[in-house]
């Protein structure tokens, strides 16, 4: 791993303040100076590890990979998997296009150009993934900027009544497309312990989460209605605007993530891999 110096490092700093720079916002750092193309050694994934776990979203700016590379970048952190819905002309099976570029018609990506509202990848799933990361291989002039929420730092600012409120809840999480869906209906509760750093974060976002589990449909929207506007708020939410060469990585687990809408006339073409760990979310 080649480091790049700056100012803002001094002599006296730790080998891993000469690369991870946070990015002083709500959470998320930069990673400088890293060539992902090339293999990396144990103690440097430990020290990605270790930001990841500190800062929930790292970026990795001007990267020029392969799939290989990015799936083996992957690997360090997890299980690459084949994302669990079908795409076509996928030669490296881990690579998932979100994309709203058409081939003969025919979509080669998910999501499209539209917004996409606050979630947690695959949190319609028993076991969702654990990490994402997502690769711009084009972007477009302007819109597609994605925004991070610290979903830790949003459940430590409630109020105790409020943390007592939510102890027990379960939510409903389910895909908008019906046929997604396991057969049975997915669960986790409302607020999740991360099972590395042991911090709390709250696991609720308008895309996926569809009801608190027992209660009454217009307790359960208001609820989560109070939950979104509080993790909304601009001191918990991180922006990025993507440049081409942009890898982020981050964890599902302490953050949900939403991205505007884009012009349908420019391109936008992403390479996501995920993390699978075969975790089930715990309270
Ligand atoms: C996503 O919501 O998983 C995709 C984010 C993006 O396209 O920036």
């Amino acid at each position: 791993m080649t480091r790049a110096r700056s100012s803002m490092t001094s002599p006296s700093s730790t080998p891993e303040e000469d690369f991870i720079f946070p990015t002083g916002g709500a959470l998320g750092a930069e990673v400088r100076g890293v060539d992902l193309s090339q293999p990396l050694s144990e103690s440097e994934v430990a020290t990605i590890r270790r930001a990841l776990l500190d800062h929930f979203v790292l970026l990795f700016p001007g990267q020029r990979i392969t799939d290989e590379e990015l799936v083996r970048f992957t690997s360090y952190f997890g299980r690459p998997v084949e994302h669990v819905r079908q795409q076509r002309d996928r030669p490296v099976k881990e690579i998932f296009f979100i994309s709203n570029v058409r081939e003969n018609g025919e979509l080669i990506g998910a999501l499209g150009n539209e917004e996409v509202s606050f979630h947690s990848d695959l949190s319609y799933l028993p076991q969702p993934g654990t990490l994402s990361l997502l690769y711009a291989v084009e972007v477009p002039s302007s819109g597609g900027d994605t925004h991070w929420c610290n979903c830790c730092a949003a459940y430590e600012a409630l109020g105790a009544a409020a943390k007592d409120e939510l102890k027990g809840l379960r939510a409903l999480h389910r895909h908008y497309v019906d046929s997604q869906n396991p057969l049975e209906p997915v669960t986790h509760p409302v607020v999740c312990t991360h099972p590395d750093s042991g911090r709390r974060a709250l696991y609720v976002g308008p895309h996926l989460t569809k009801s608190i589990v027992g209660m009454p449909s217009t307790d359960s929207d208001a609820l989560l209605q109070r939950l979104y506007d509080h993790l909304s708020q601009p001191r918990f939410i991180w922006t990025h605007s993507w440049c081409l060469g942009d890898l982020i990585m981050w964890d599902n687990r302490p953050t949900m993530h939403r991205r505007d809408a884009f012009p349908d006339t420019e391109r936008r073409v992403m390479k996501r891999t995920q993390v699978f760990n075969d975790e089930v979310p715990f309270e």
